[in-house]
């Protein structure tokens, strides 16, 4: 039986100037989770959101904030994330210092668990964590901006990120963030992601446009 696929824009490519209006518009076309993409211009080479921005969109919608944590150190920041209407937090392994010890203060927040794959980073970055993870997110892209294009040997990491995934029996969701339209999206959910992260083509011609931008990922 073929696995939903879950539809989570990237609001790194909405327009900054009206973000809640942005989050209600994709919220009403078909938007699954809101993917909140957040740089601090040390780990990654760009700056975007804080937790006031995410406190700020909370009332706008319903659906969860998939909060994708591209800073180092981290920990630090994952309270506030949380108190501001994170639901499910995601960190990257490098950003350390300790990524088990992150993982377990998401959980002891309430909050769903995720990690994180570079392109650069290898399947066996998982090893140890799994028991405690909700989500992992496949990379295709290296992290840092919208508007890049897919990295095709990422296909390959999905589908070992699928296989560890089916031998634990856990239903965890993988994610795939980067590059995501709908000719890379049915590559993608082949390979075994059951969540696409889509920036640029969701947001692609306007708010007329953010319901078919979504069903054409879904393959609709
Ligand atoms: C990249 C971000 C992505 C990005 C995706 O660092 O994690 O979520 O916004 O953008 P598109 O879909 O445009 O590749
Ligand atoms: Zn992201």
């Amino acid at each position: 039986m073929a696995r939903p696929v879950r539809i989570a824009p990237s609001i790194l490519s909405a327009d900054f100037a009206k973000l809640g209006e942005e989050v209600r518009a994709i919220d009403a076309a078909g938007a699954d989770w809101i993917h909140i993409d957040v740089m601090d211009g040390h780990f990654v080479p760009n700056l975007t959101i804080g937790p006031g921005v995410v406190k700020a969109l909370r009332p706008h919608t319903d659906k969860p904030f998939d909060v994708h944590l591209m800073i180092s150190p981290v920990d630090a920041f994952l309270d506030g994330f949380a108190e501001a209407g994170a639901d499910t937090i995601t960190v990257h392994p490098e950003a350390g210092p300790h990524v088990h010890r992150t993982i377990q203060h998401i959980k002891s927040l309430g909050k769903r668990a995720g990690v994180s794959l570079n392109p650069g980073t290898p399947v066996d970055a998982l090893d140890n964590l799994l028991d405690d993870l909700d989500l992992i997110l496949v990379m295709s892209v290296n992290p840092g901006f919208g508007g890049q294009s897919f990295i095709d040997s990422q296909l390959r990491k999905i589908e070992a990120v699928r296989a560890r995934i089916d031998e634990t029996g856990k239903a965890i969701d993988l994610e795939v963030d980067g590059g995501i339209d709908p000719d890379t999206a049915p590559r993608a959910i082949a390979a075994g992601a059951d969540a696409l992260v889509a920036g640029t083509a969701t947001f692609r011609g306007g708010p007329d446009h953010y319901a078919t931008n979504i069903a054409a990922l879904r393959g609709q």
